[in-house]
């Protein structure tokens, strides 16, 4: 990896000591080429030959899918795009046939737990599974989960303190159980190599303007092949049904396909941008990122204990995210902010600040982060 010509596509680089990727990431300059091409395109409005704008946006659309699908090791037709995380989880949910006495289990610590009005509308339990000492024993998620759990939901990786969860063990518990596997990977792709069939999960929805450096506002969702009849759309429009007159005429491909939850005008300008950053991390390739960004998390957790911080990410964790106790956590993140360094501080679960590198990162940002730091007390 040529870090410093890497380094140098990141205009953000030049000003900040940056350290909070789990947030937001920086941009390389490459993903505005894609937000340009898309005004262009819209200012002059030049679509290539007798195409509408409209379907040259729907075959960048199609194209995206397909690069998002190869990046998570899946089938084109297992993509939708859609607007965020909670978007994809909540279409599962809503499109998931419950029945009365059904439970749905997931950490307590999760981001965007579902338990929502279906659920409750549909008699369905929720139930949370305890954390202690930063991580969930999958012997307390097995216990949880029996033959009325549909769906075990958790997140690859933990947006608190990067606690990784061994997925194909999670998919294991559940599918014993004839229970189905959602996960939220916005913290976790980009950064982690990833493929959702040797994980044997069921559904992932993630947002990209994290590790996968894309857009707000664009993001998407994996439904198992296996599932995609099944699982029914929860919102209609133009894009997954036309009316003719009287009927609803049949959907898309006659529901064996993702694009069916994709119901109306989508943020195709993300989707340009969306395909230059992952041309950028596929150009550098998401085995040697992730060896890179595992050898950083080393360095720093090493750092922080001879500064003798107590940690709140467990040991032997392996993920971009390192978290440790802190007093004044924010105050700390807000003084160090002001001094270029960015990290995230938070009052939560006991005081906490979160560290998160990718692969733009060099170990220097961490010394450096760790020389500021050393002048707080614990
Ligand atoms: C694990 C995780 N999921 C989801 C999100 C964001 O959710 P959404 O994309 O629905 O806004 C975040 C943001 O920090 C997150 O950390």
């Amino acid at each position: 990896m040529d870090i410093d010509s890497i380094r140098a596509d990141f205009p953000g680089l030049r000003e900040w000591t940056y350290l909070d990727n789990a947030f937001i990431c920086l941009y390389p300059r490459q993903v505005r080429e894609g937000y340009d091409e898309f005004l262009d395109q819209w200012m002059t409005f030049s679509p290539k030959g007798a195409k509408t704008i409209l379907g040259e946006w729907l075959d960048k659309a199609n194209h995206v899918r397909g690069m998002l699908a190869d990046f998570v090791g899946a089938a084109a037709n297992e993509i939708a795009l859609t607007t965020c995380t909670g978007s994809g989880l909540n279409i599962v949910i809503n499109g998931t046939k419950w029945e009365k006495g059904d439970n749905v289990v997931f950490p307590v610590n999760e981001h965007n737990p579902m338990d929502t009005t279906t659920l409750r509308r549909n008699g369905v339990e929720s139930r949370p599974v305890k954390v202690e000492k930063g991580r969930v024993e999958l012997s307390d998620l097995e216990k949880a989960v029996d033959d009325s759990t549909k769906l075990v939901q958790v997140s690859q990786v933990s947006y608190v303190n990067g606690f990784r969860f061994n997925l194909k063990e999670v998919s294991e518990i559940a599918h014993d159980h004839g229970a189905k596997v959602l996960v939220d990977s916005t913290q976790a792709l980009g950064a982690l190599a990833t493929d959702v069939k040797e994980e044997k999960v069921d559904y992932v929805s993630a947002a990209p303007y994290k590790y996968l450096m894309g857009p707000a506002g664009l993001a998407f969702l994996y439904v198992s092949s296996e599932h995609l009849e099944d699982l029914e759309p929860d919102r209609i429009g133009w894009k997954n049904q036309l009316w003719d007159g009287e009927h609803a005429e049949e959907p898309l491909d006659g529901f064996k396909t993702a694009e069916k939850f994709e119901y109306g005008t989508i943020h195709f300008q993300g989707a340009y941008g969306l395909e230059k950053s992952l041309e950028y991390i596929n150009n550098i390739g998401i085995d040697k990122i992730e060896k890179r960004v595992l050898s950083l998390t080393d360095h720093l957790w090493s750092r922080l204990s001879e500064l003798g911080r107590e940690m709140y990410t467990p040991p032997g964790n392996r993920a971009p995210i390192v978290s440790f106790y802190q007093n004044d956590s924010v105050e700390v993140a807000s003084k160090l902010m002001l001094e270029k360094v960015k990290v995230t501080g938070r009052e939560a679960h006991g005081g906490h600040i979160r560290v998160s590198s990718h692969f733009y990162n060099t170990r220097e940002d961490i010394d450096l982060f760790i020389d500021k730091l050393s002048e707080y007390p614990a």
